[in-house]
């Protein structure tokens, strides 16, 4: 009979070619099926689940060899690597509320106890950890083969040359080179370990105050200089607790904003906390008061008039395909807010989307003549488009999270959410449309933001 261990032993051994197996399979399958190809998101998805099995399979192995160092001899690498498969699968367990309400929008109520709180995280820890820290092993390994190939060729032209080539190359230094190099190439990758600590610990809570003037070419006199604070997805659940939320609403209140704006997603997976996250959001305070529209996590977990209610009795006030006047002296601005929206079914999904788009944003909202602020939740292409097409002067958005993990420092657009998005964080415009998408405070999916700071926005109005 084949036992465990010597299944995992060589699973381990044989990690390269079960995961071509594996691509093997689903390339079998597209051609069985060959109607479900051409689902780009899929492929994604299905690139991402082979990069993470075979990272897996690797840091696991390495995380045996290193504790089995300071271990008695006695305790052989098989044991430990049945009880790091069974700490694995236990964190794995305990985290599959979080896991499966991440990948399917399942939402539930009390699952936010201790044991699940602490095992998620660990689990979203080793999750990001591991997948960022497997990039970088296969860009190391990538660039290993390169020099190989690169010396081999090199060998080979001053073979052909006559000048001992081979003898110089196979010298031990350039041995020992390799060896220190292919050793730090290790630890380097380790490092997202740490980062993905970091955003878990810290990063997810570092509240970034960003300020932004918006020039507006018809703004009124009065309105010069008038602020808006936005915050968005605030995603109330085990990891954006009320004392984080009850934070971020002193840090507005204490930018004395002249209007507070909430562009959706109160909550995360619990509805449940619907009534508690508006009872700590009561406390955000403004001269011409707090408005708000509603985000996708209102739409899937069915608490839109539910929620919208809550707010009213607190007074603010959640436009939902309407639209309100805000008044300075004699002058105005007309304030806009529509729900997310949706295509029913997924046959002609697009043009669905599409005619639910310019139903919810209809032309009567819009004032000619006047500045139009959207709130919208979603800045998905069809809006905005729709926005511009109706002249709407600013929209102000959210939903991406700026992605949770970006590299903002190299390109904007070099973040998880652009698989997704086209317009991920901060400023766009289309002809004379400004949209600003906020990264939001809260976290859905992994508990972890890396460069890609919670996000307070105070926008500035100036006249042009
Ligand atoms: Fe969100």
């Amino acid at each position: 009979m084949v036992s465990f261990p010597g299944l995992y032993r060589r699973a381990v051994h044989h990690w390269r070619g079960i995961v071509t197996l594996l691509i093997l399979a689903r390339a079998a399958f597209y051609v069985i099926y060959p109607d479900e190809f051409g689902r780009f998101f899929d492929l994604i998805v299905f690139a991402l689940l082979l990069v993470f099995i075979a990272g897996q399979i690797f840091w696991i192995k390495r995380m045996i060899d290193f504790v089995g160092r300071f271990l008695p001899s006695g305790i052989g690498r098989t044991r430990l690597a049945v009880i790091a498969v069974l700490i694995y699968l236990f964190v794995y367990a305990c985290s599959y509320p979080g896991i499966q309400s991440t990948n399917d929008h399942i939402f539930r109520t009390n699952y936010d106890r201790p044991l699940t709180v602490v095992t998620e995280a660990l689990f979203w820890w080793w999750f990001v950890g591991s997948m960022l820290a497997f990039f970088l092993v296969l860009v190391f390994g990538a660039g290993d083969y390169a020099a190989r190939a690169a010396t081999w060729m090199y060998t080979k032209i001053r073979e052909t040359r006559r000048e001992q080539a081979n003898a110089e190359i196979s010298t031990p230094a350039w041995h020992s080179r390799r060896r220190f190099l292919k050793q730090s190439a290790v630890l380097v990758s380790a490092t997202p370990f740490v980062a993905a600590g970091y955003g878990l610990l810290y990063g997810r809570k570092n509240v970034e105050v960003v300020r932004q003037r918006v020039p507006l070419a018809r703004l009124p006199k009065g309105f010069d200089g008038f602020r808006i604070a936005q915050l968005s997805d605030i995603h109330m659940g085990p990891f954006t607790t009320g004392d984080y939320i009850r934070r971020c609403v002193e840090i507005t209140n204490g930018m004395k904003p002249d209007l507070i704006a909430l562009t959706g997603d109160y909550i995360a997976w619990d509805p449940g906390l619907e009534s508690r996250v508006v009872s700590v959001l009561a406390s955000l305070r403004a001269p011409h008061g707090v408005f708000g529209c509603l985000g996708n996590h209102e739409e899937e977990s069915e608490t839109e008039a539910y929620v919208s209610g809550l707010f009213t009795a607190q007074g603010v006030r959640i436009l939902r395909q309407e639209r309100t006047l805000i008044r300075l002296g004699g002058d105005e601005l007309n304030l806009i807010g529509i729900d997310c929206p949706r295509a029913q079914s997924e046959q002609d999904e697009e043009e669905e989307y599409r005619r639910d788009v310019n139903r919810r944003l209809h032309g009567q909202l819009v004032i000619p003549g006047t500045v139009n602020i959207l709130l919208s939740h979603e800045p998905s292409d069809f809006v905005f488009d729709r926005a511009a097409d109706l002249g709407i002067d600013l929209m102000l958005a959210g939903h991406t999270h700026g992605g949770q993990l970006a590299l903002k420092f190299v390109h904007r657009g070099l973040n998880l959410s652009h698989l997704l998005n086209r317009y991920t964080s901060g400023w766009y415009e289309q002809r004379s449309t400004k949209l600003y998408v906020n990264r939001g405070i809260g976290t859905t999916g992994f508990p972890i933001r890396l460069g890609a700071r919670p996000e307070i926005t105070v926008l500035e109005l100036v006249r042009t």
